[in-house]
């Protein structure tokens, strides 16, 4: 896999309109080494019919330089049961790519770095969800999308973080097991009658945060506007003036147009969102995901010019994960986290 191309004053045309959106998140040094593979990535999709979905935690030169379609986990669902090309890259982790396939058992889904995992899809197994099914019998299992597709395959119904209490709610019953996030299951339950029995599974990136730095950072902006995700830990949530999946906290900062704003969520968000919202100052520290970095362009063009790291699942699985995710497609979004 090369890893440097050559910047020619073709590609600099090429390519400058994408350096002028993102020049203030992207050093110009840099920019040598990004547009010889967006240039050629942006190409290479249009002979192949391929599409790019990016998550909203990819850097910023994949989310604003080749992603066709962008989103957070919901709408990378959603859209990836529409598209019409014939390859589908998923810029984001395995559990997406997963769920891309699910929906399109026919098309060719490659993901560009397999290993790109996620903590919170590897803390629960299918065992585990047939041993606690076992044990709270009758009661319907709601399964975070942040799961292995055999996970998703013993599951009722599927749930993101823009739907997770409409989708609890949507089943009518007094109680439901709550899968794997601990922390998306409290922030649920605090949001709804219904009981939620829980497992411990953890984002490594959104548990890091904490109420203490949240609180420090007022003192240095007090006009400071926080906007946080549901992963996050209960009482940095309850420390924040807004919680959200990814895309609910993009349109709140849209919409509220705050003067400073602390995104307590993945680095990348704040990039990619400050490059729409220019008059917005977003404070930083952040976390990195160290899964979502391992997708860079150099592995993108890799995977698209020789359709490696094909994203395979069995069919059995399939047929029964893919009830799940329609499942919650039909529910859609919360009207406050859209
Ligand atoms: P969203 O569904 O809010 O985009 O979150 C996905 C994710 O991995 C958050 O850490
Ligand atoms: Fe998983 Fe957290 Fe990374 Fe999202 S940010 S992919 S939940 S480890």
């Amino acid at each position: 896999m090369s890893s440097i191309l050559e910047f020619t004053k073709e590609i600099e045309k090429n390519t400058s309109s994408i350096y002028d959106k993102i020049k203030d998140v992207i050093p110009k040094i840099e920019w040598p080494l990004y547009a010889p593979f967006i240039d050629k990535i942006n190409h290479l999709k249009k002979i192949k019919n391929a599409v790019i979905l990016a998550h909203n935690y990819q850097t910023p030169e994949i989310y604003h330089g080749v992603a066709d379609i962008v989103g957070d986990s919901l709408s990378l669902a959603i859209e990836a049961s529409k598209t019409k090309a014939d390859i589908i890259i998923m810029a984001g982790v395995h559990f997406m790519a997963e769920t891309a396939k699910i929906m399109n058992p026919n098309k060719k889904v490659l993901i560009p770095d397999l290993g790109a995992g996620c903590s919170l899809a590897e803390s629960i197994t299918a065992e585990d969800i047939k041993k606690l099914k076992k044990q709270y019998p009758g009661v319907p299992v709601v399964t975070y999308v942040n799961t292995s597709a055999e996970v998703k395959a013993e599951t009722d119904i599927c749930c993101t973080s823009a739907n997770a209490v409409k989708v609890v709610e949507s089943l009518g019953v007094n109680e439901v097991i709550f899968l794997p996030d601990a922390y998306l299951a409290k922030y649920v339950a605090s949001k709804t009658k219904v009981k939620i029995i829980s497992w411990h599974g953890t984002c490594m990136v959104h548990e890091q945060f904490t109420s203490k730095e949240l609180n420090d950072l007022r003192k240095n902006y007090p006009d400071l506007v926080i906007v946080s995700h549901p992963e996050c830990p209960p009482k940095v949530i309850k420390a924040s003036d807004f919680t959200g999946s990814t895309s609910g906290m993009i349109k709140y900062v849209q919409d509220k147009k705050p003067k400073n704003v602390f995104l307590v969520t993945e680095c990348s968000m704040s990039d990619n969102v400050q490059v729409d919202n220019p008059d917005t100052n977003f404070v930083r520290p952040c976390n990195l995901c160290p899964h979502m970095k391992k997708i860079q362009l150099p592995k993108i063009y890799d995977c698209l010019m020789n359709e490696t790291n094909e994203v395979l699942i069995n069919k059995s699985v399939i047929d029964k994960a893919k009830l799940a995710v329609e499942k919650m497609i039909r529910v859609g979004r919360e009207s406050n986290l859209s």
